[in-house]
């Protein structure tokens, strides 16, 4: 087994590879459409794509139990750093390796201020390329972007995308994100959690599957994905 990915529910994301436990955006409390526990939940490293309540999440409570590092942007780790939690510092196009791979911080088009108002530097997505050579790219909270293409050229073999519309990309312009990835799979995520992001996922599957290579897994909170 190289990785195995849960959807969680929302955006959260829990990721087992290279003998990690990796949790990312782990919105679990308040998450409607979650049924995991904040207090039960493990975890090496969590992965924060951007300030906002629902990606933050329950970062902070997991990370003082577990002791998990948490990796996200300069500006989120310096407002946890205060918290005196572990983390390590990124930016937008860096990359570092891990136990569990090399990971490189990807352009997101969002916002990202914290909770408590502070600012929350630039939203990012993740490319991760596991231990074993496979590329797992979580988009986080986007619009479309034409540089979807340059990721796409790495050879992502799974791509992970909002498609729920008002807050990120919608289903047509996920379709187009889907075109410019050419991921070997997909999975959509940040849909149906409230009523503002309600979507048909799996009508948007078949119409990715009808005009693209790619294979759509419609994922149920709880439910995994295992890679190969
Ligand atoms: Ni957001
Ligand atoms: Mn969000």
């Amino acid at each position: 087994m190289s990785f195995e990915l849960t959807f969680i529910g929302h955006a959260a994301l829990g990721l087992t590879t290279g003998g990690c436990e990796l949790l990312i955006d782990p919105y679990l409390h308040n998450n409607p459409t979650a049924n995991l526990s904040p207090d039960s939940v493990e975890a090496d490293y969590i992965l924060i794509s951007h300030g906002h309540g629902d990606h933050i999440g329950d970062a902070v409570e997991i990370a003082k139990r577990t002791g998990a590092t948490i990796i996200s942007n300069a500006e989120i780790c310096g407002w946890l750093r205060k918290k005196d939690l572990k983390v390590h510092p990124q930016h937008l196009g860096g990359g570092h390796t891990f136990p569990f791979g090399y990971l490189k911080l990807t352009l997101a088009l969002h916002g990202s201020i914290l909770p408590d108002g502070s600012y929350g530097g630039n939203p990012a997505g993740f490319l991760l390329t596991t231990n074993d050579g496979e590329k797992i790219y979580m988009a986080g909270d986007t619009g479309l972007f034409g540089d979807m293409r340059l990721i796409g050229d790495e050879g992502v073999n799974l791509a992970v995308i909002p498609i729920g519309d008002n807050y990120t990309m919608g289903p047509a312009d996920a379709l187009r994100a889907v075109k410019l990835l050419t991921p070997e799979h997909v999975i959509p995520i940040h849909y149906n959690t409230f009523d503002l992001i309600k979507q048909d996922a799996n009508a948007w599957a078949k119409e990715v599957q009808s005009e693209t290579d790619a294979k759509v897994h419609v994922l149920a909170p709880g439910e995994k994905f295992v890679y190969p």
